[in-house]
């Protein structure tokens, strides 16, 4: 059902190719806003994009990794290209490593920061400076961004780190 608040908005998703990405990707489409869709998995994306653009929506598969340095910006452009505009950022994609504490693989540990915190908070940058341009956006902050994804990670290590006795 059409939104009129995201009708003819553009927006970039991050992680569509699986779960709450393309969960929201569709929920996005289905209210009039076109969606550029991003992940590695590129047959993922294009299967989601070719079931968008059947119900009526408007999609754009955009196969890449995050942790490539220029990542964010290829993205925004990738919007501006497809749609005209950008609207906002859905900073969904994750990633984690589950492991025991006597066994922390310190990079692994980095792989999450540089997915979770570093690429969001920079898609964040690249993508409020477009809307900026644009006249539109701003109020937003991308330290805000990575400080939330900071805490969902503190969070999340303070849930699951736990000292159990031996059996
Ligand atoms: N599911 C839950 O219960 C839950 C609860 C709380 C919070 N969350 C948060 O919600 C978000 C989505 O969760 P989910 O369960 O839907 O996750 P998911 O199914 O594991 O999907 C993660 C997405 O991130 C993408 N991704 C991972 N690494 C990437 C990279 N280096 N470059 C580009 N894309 C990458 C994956 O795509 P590719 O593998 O194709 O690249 C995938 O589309 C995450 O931020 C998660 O922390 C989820």
């Amino acid at each position: 059902m059409s939104d009129p608040h995201l009708d003819g908005r553009a927006a970039i998703v991050t992680g569509a190719s699986a779960g709450l990405g393309a969960i929201m990707a569709r929920g996005l489409a289905g209210a009039g806003c076109a969606v550029l869709l991003a992940a590695r998995r590129g047959d993922r994306l294009e299967r989601l994009a070719a079931e968008i653009a059947a119900g009526g929506g408007r999609a754009v598969a955009h196969p890449a990794d995050l942790r490539d340095p220029g990542h964010p910006q290829d993205l925004v452009d990738a919007c501006m290209h497809a749609f005209g505009r950008l609207d906002g950022v859905v900073l969904n994609a994750a990633t984690s490593v589950i492991a025991r504490a006597e066994e922390e693989d310190q990079e692994a540990f980095m792989d999450v920061l540089r997915v979770n915190v570093g690429a969001q908070a920079a898609l964040a940058g690249a993508a409020a400076r477009a809307m900026i341009a644009a006249g539109r956006g701003g109020s937003g902050s991308p330290k805000k961004a990575a400080k939330t994804a900071s805490y969902t990670g503190m969070c999340s290590a303070r849930d699951t780190t736990v000292a159990r006795p031996a059996q």
